[in-house]
Formats: C-alpha cells, structure tokens, sequence
C-alpha cells in the first residue's frame, strides 16, 4: 500500500461506496443520545399542543389524539417498547413519525407554529435544569459527608501543607472544611446554571417567530420556566446556558480531583492517614497486597474529559453566524457526558469521605515529627519584642540545628532555645501541637473552637438548603 494507491479501490468497490453513503446519513444522525430528551420533548409538545388548542390554532379534538398519542409514547418508551429509527435522525423526528401511526393526519398539526429548532433548544433546557439540580443535590450530600467526618475531627492535629511541605499544624476538620467552601461555591455555581436555563425559546420558530397567535407565557407556565425569552434569533442559536453548566460542572471536577489526589496520596503507605473502605478500592491482579485507591484515581482522571466538553463546546458556537446551524447539534453528547460524570464522581466522593477511617495517631505524630511549630516558636520571641524578621532567623537556626542532631523541637531543653536567643524562657516549653492550633484563633483560622463554629454554621446552611 502506498499514498498513491491506498483508497483506490474504492471507486471500483460497491461495498466502499455503499458504507461511503452509510456515513453520510450516519454523520449527520443524533438519536442514539439525543433520545434521553424524550421527557422533555414529549413534555414541550404536549404544553406547545393544549396552548394551540386554547388559542384556537388546532381543533379540540385534534389536540385530544394529539395529547393521548404522545402520553402512550412516553409510556413506549419508559418500557423500551418504543422503536428507535435512526434513518429518522433524532428524537424529535422519531416522535413526530410514531404520532402519525398511533393518531394519523392530526399528527401533522403538532408542529404548527414551531420549529425544531425552538424545540431542541427548549428541550435542552429543560433537560439542563434537571442535570442542575440533579449536579446540586449530589454536592450537598458530600458537603454533608465532608461535614459529618469534620465534626468528629476538630481536635485531631496533622501537619497542614504547603509545596507538599509540612508548614503549620492544622485541625483535620479544618482541611475538610476547606473542600466544603470549595463545594459550596460549586452548588451556587449549578444554582446560577440552572438560572440561566431557565428561559423558554418556544415561540421562536425556526428563527423569526411565528405567524400565530400564540400564547408564550401560557406555555412557559406549563414548562416550569420562569421566563421567556426576548429576541428569537438568540433563542434558537444560544447555548451559553450549557457552557455554563459545563464551567460548574468542571470547577467541580477540579475541586473533586483535589479531593481525590489527597486520598491517593493519604492512603499510601508512606503517608498512612486515612484508609479507604474496600468499596472505594480494589486489588491488583498481580499483587496480593494491595488495595488501590481506584474510585479517587478515577474521579481524578475523569476531569480532563469534562473539561473537553467544555472547550468543545466554547470551540463549537465560536464564530457561528446566527441563527441555528446544525453545529449547534454537538452541543449535546458533552453536556450528557459531563453531567453523568460530575454527578457520579460527586456521589462516588461522598461514598468516600465517608466510608474512610482516619488514622489520627499517625497524624499527629507527622506532625510531631517535624518542624511544623517553628512559626509559633519564632513568634513567641516576637512577642518578647523581637521584630518577626530576626526571630525567623534564631528559629532557623534552632531548626538546621535539630535537623543535624536528629531530634525535633520537642527534644530540645530551654537551654538549647536560650543558645540562639536569650529572650526564650520557660513559657517556650510550653508550645505544643495544641496551643499552637489554638492559637488560630482569628475568623477561618484552624482554631478548634472556631472550626467548631464554622462546622455549626454548615450544619445550619445545609439544612436551610435541604429544607
Ligand atoms: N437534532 C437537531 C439538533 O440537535 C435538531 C434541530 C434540527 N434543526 C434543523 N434545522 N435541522 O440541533
């Protein structure tokens, strides 16, 4: 096979040129995942059919078969009854078809005064709502998660990080904490997704409006939607709505995947702070030994396939001249795909947080182990009046004298302390992991008593949430 000659036979070969014609009617098919709008598609006709009869656009007794027959697919299709035609391209297309065989010609008056395109774009969402709110319910439940396990860890002290560096000691609730704003502002994020999708294109047509009396707001009513919108050219070609489901949703995988790589690492033996219950992990097939920490690693390599839905689609509508282009039809399999897995990865992360025991000994003595006090102990001289700066550097020296010696802090006698500065004195015995979290004590500081208050505070915002 060379360049010249690869792909000649083609011409010659029906078979070729018969899958050459099968790929062009399957490149431009889409009910293979189009199809899980049928909710929300059958909802939109049956609201779009009643308003045309109120208005006196189609008879009573039309919009009757009408109704009936798209009530009866609804149930096809919830029973898996429902016959699947790919050559009729998508969802819309595929309901409209088996309309006209339960209800014959009444069928074709269902798509009086709209398009697919104000119907696709409705259907949508409609359909985004609910992965909003489906996004937002899984984060409260790891915020719950994260806050339950918080609370039964404000005074276990582990070495907070920073460069992966041990740096300060920390309260473990406080860390947890931490993934709980992060969470928070994730569910506010899908709020405001779910805002946005809240406009209802119907009524728009194909681009222009439609040339009947009909009644917007009677069926936004209908819908569930709050508004309608203003300039039906936008309405059938926007899809800023699913961007923005898609920038909550990877800022949640990007909160997650934090979440996930800690657990990785927490759980090796190296670290040993937490193990993970066996739901969340798995052995090799190899090694006999081991429990790997799948559910984590996966959640933290899912983010990079919804962050590319996300670029798709920022890249897909770039450029696009209004109205709809069919482009716009690839808008879809990314916003189905980043829901499914933000979604799952938020309920597999509650499982997590909590089925996982923490190991609050090992902490604890990470911490210990280490030169996390140096900051309270350079300020104890601070507060002698020695200025933060040469503090710092008697406690640095303190510190490289240790490392050389091989011993911590906890080892050294006030006359070591006193060798680097004479200002230290009995009180500097005194610091330890405790006084040190303690000592936090300003608003978001690791103080126990001030985790305490913010874990009262969570409580209190979940439970205004969950209401
Ligand atoms: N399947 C199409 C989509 O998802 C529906 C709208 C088709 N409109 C059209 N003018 N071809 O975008």
């Amino acid at each position: 096979m060379t360049r010249q000659n690869i792909g000649s036979n083609e011409n010659k070969n029906p078979a070729a040129a018969a899958r050459g014609s099968q790929l062009a009617s399957d490149f431009t098919v889409s009910v293979h995942y189009d199809s899980r709008l049928y909710r929300e598609d059958i909802a939109g006709s049956i609201a779009h059919a009643r308003m045309l009869g109120r208005q006196g656009i189609v008879e009573s007794a039309d919009v009757d078969k009408i109704v009936g027959g798209l009530t009866t697919i609804a149930a096809e299709i919830e029973t898996g009854e429902f016959v699947w035609n790919p050559e009729l391209e998508d969802i819309h297309m595929n309901v409209e078809s088996r309309l006209f065989e339960l209800i014959g010609d009444a069928a074709g008056r269902l798509h009086t005064a709209r398009s697919r395109n104000d119907q696709v774009a409705t259907d949508t969402r409609l359909w985004t709502q609910v992965a909003c709110s489906r996004a937002f319910e899984a984060v409260v439940s790891l915020q719950t998660a994260l806050v339950e396990l918080a609370e039964s860890h404000i005074d276990t002290v582990m070495p907070g990080y920073t460069h992966m560096q041990r740096g300060q000691p920390v309260v473990l609730a406080h860390h947890f904490m931490a993934y709980f704003e992060m969470f928070d502002r994730d569910a506010t994020r899908f709020a405001q997704a779910a805002e946005s999708a809240d406009v209802m294109p119907l009524g728009s047509g194909a681009l222009a409006g439609v040339p009947y009396p009909i009644d917007r707001e009677w069926v936004a009513d209908e819908l569930d939607f709050n508004d309608i919108s203003r300039n039906s050219m936008d309405a059938v070609s926007d899809r800023d709505f699913i961007v923005e489901f898609l920038i909550a949703s990877s800022l949640a995988m990007a909160h997650l995947s934090r979440l996930a790589e800690e657990m990785v690492i927490w759980s090796s033996d190296e670290f040993g702070f937490i193990a993970l219950s066996d739901e969340f992990t798995s052995g090799s097939s190899i090694m006999p030994q081991k429990r790997n920490p799948d559910f984590a690693e996966l959640i933290r390599g899912k983010t990079g396939r919804v962050y590319g839905s996300l670029v798709a689609l920022l890249t897909t509508i770039k450029g696009l001249p209004l109205t709809y282009n069919r482009d716009l039809q690839e808008d879809k399999e990314g916003l189905f795909d980043a829901a499914d897995t933000v979604i799952t990865a938020l309920e597999a992360a509650a499982g997590m947080v909590s089925g996982m025991t923490v190991d609050a000994n090992r902490m604890r003595q990470a911490a210990e182990k280490s030169f996390v006090l140096a900051t309270d102990i350079a300020d104890y001289l601070v507060g002698k009046g020695v200025p933060f700066r040469e503090a710092y550097i008697a406690v640095s020296d303190l510190s490289k004298q240790c490392i050389e010696n091989n011993v911590g802090f906890g080892e050294l006698t006030l006359g070591d302390f006193q060798e680097v500065s004479d200002l230290f004195d009995e009180g500097v015995m005194e610091i330890t992991l405790d006084t040190a979290v303690a000592a936090r004590n300003v608003p978001g500081g690791t103080a126990p008593k001030r985790v305490r208050a913010a874990i009262e505070e969570a409580k209190q915002m979940l439970a205004e949430t969950t209401q």
